[in-house]
């Protein structure tokens, strides 16, 4: 589905064009017509509505409508990324295929000189609140989505564009974001992020997550999920994140929680429980049983759980593992946690 994107007529090749028209053939064409009127339809109700609001056939039809992309590009900083989904964005947006971010405080326009026009005037340099880690170029600054809802706003815009997730939030009140950031002399410039509730009664530690693709693939990811679970400790809680995992969201938190665990029963002596890894990461129970029952690490014995740990089967899974991410050093968390600061 990421590289869905609509195409010109002169690039279809109609001369392979197969003239018998089957059922198949014209189902497609009634679906398309649909679509097509759905659309319309969408338009004039507005996407912006919670799911809760819809009935099962709005529903279905807003879930047509938003199946297409509607924002080809975008321009952030100095890069241009090409989108992977459907984004929500006001109707007044739609008809353009990109869109202009200022990188500061993601307020987006349809064209560059507006842009341009922004940048002269906006005179964010990083986002707005608080620096709670610095190390090297790096720094994660938290923003309280019930302060900044503008930019908790815009901040959901872009990340739906790289987030295949069927709900979308609008209620930012509820969230803090904790953006990462890579800083130079022109200012700090946005890598990614997370959100995470500031009350989850389900112990999520982290709702969305999110590297942008110029700086995918890096280890970015591992070190905000590594963040993720340095907050949890922080607050004393085990935490896991918000499901449904997307694809990429999966294979990254497998790598992290593979490779913080048996890096732990590589050096630890004697038993373990899976209660103590827990306390130890913060991890919650179910997903380390999940990940060592995935590598075959575990075994029912006598009506319990035990982990075999044998050294030279850690060693292959770690290698197989990838890479450790860039790591985070807590000694530069600043932080207290939400409830405390109330
Ligand atoms: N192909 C194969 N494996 C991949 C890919 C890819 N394109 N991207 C990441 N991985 C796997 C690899 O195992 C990688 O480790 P390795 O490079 O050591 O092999 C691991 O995931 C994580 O790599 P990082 O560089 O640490 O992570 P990255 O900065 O790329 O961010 C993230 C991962 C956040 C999931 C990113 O892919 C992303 O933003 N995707 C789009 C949004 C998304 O799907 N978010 C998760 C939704 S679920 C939720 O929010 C709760
Ligand atoms: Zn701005």
């Amino acid at each position: 589905m990421r590289l869905d994107e609509w195409v010109k007529l002169e690039q279809l090749d109609l001369d392979s064009v197969e003239t018998v028209v089957d059922e198949k053939v014209e189902d497609k064409v009634t679906s398309l017509k649909m679509t097509r009127h759905q659309k319309r339809k969408i338009d004039e109700t507005h996407v912006e509505v919670g799911h809760e609001e819809l009935d099962a056939a709005s529903l279905h039809e807003h879930e047509e409508f938003t199946k297409v992309k509607n924002i080809a590009t975008i321009e952030l900083g100095r890069y241009e990324i090409e989108t992977w989904y459907f984004s929500p964005f006001p109707p007044e947006y739609n008809d353009s295929l990109k869109l202009y971010f200022c990188e500061f405080c993601l307020n987006f326009m349809k064209r560059k000189e507006q842009l341009q026009r922004h940048m002269r005037k906006c005179d964010l340099k990083h986002p707005p609140g608080d620096e709670i880690y610095r190390s090297g170029t790096l720094s994660m600054f938290e923003v309280d989505g019930k302060k900044n809802k503008v930019y908790g706003r815009n901040l959901c815009y872009l990340a739906k564009l790289f987030l295949d997730h069927k709900t979308l939030y609008y209620d930012v009140d509820l969230f803090l974001f904790y953006v990462l950031c890579e800083c130079d002399d022109r200012g700090c410039h946005m890598v990614g992020y997370f959100s995470k509730e500031k009350h989850s009664e389900e112990s999520y530690n982290l709702a969305c997550i999110l590297t942008l693709p110029p700086y995918q693939r890096k280890g970015y990811g591992k070190f905000l999920i590594a963040f993720s679970y340095e907050l949890s400790k922080k607050e004393g809680k085990v935490g896991t994140p918000e499901r449904p995992l997307s694809d990429l969201g999966l294979l990254s938190y497998r790598g992290y929680w593979t490779r913080v665990l048996l890096d732990i029963l590589k050096k630890h002596k004697g038993n373990i429980s899976i209660k103590e890894l827990s306390d130890m990461t913060a991890i919650k129970a179910e997903d380390i049983l999940t990940t060592l029952q995935s590598l075959e690490l575990i075994q029912y014995r006598k009506g319990q759980h035990v982990i075999c740990a044998d050294p030279k089967v850690l060693d292959r899974h770690l290698k197989a593992a990838g890479r450790g991410g860039l790591e985070v050093d807590v000694s530069k968390l600043i932080w207290t946690p939400y409830k405390e600061q109330s």
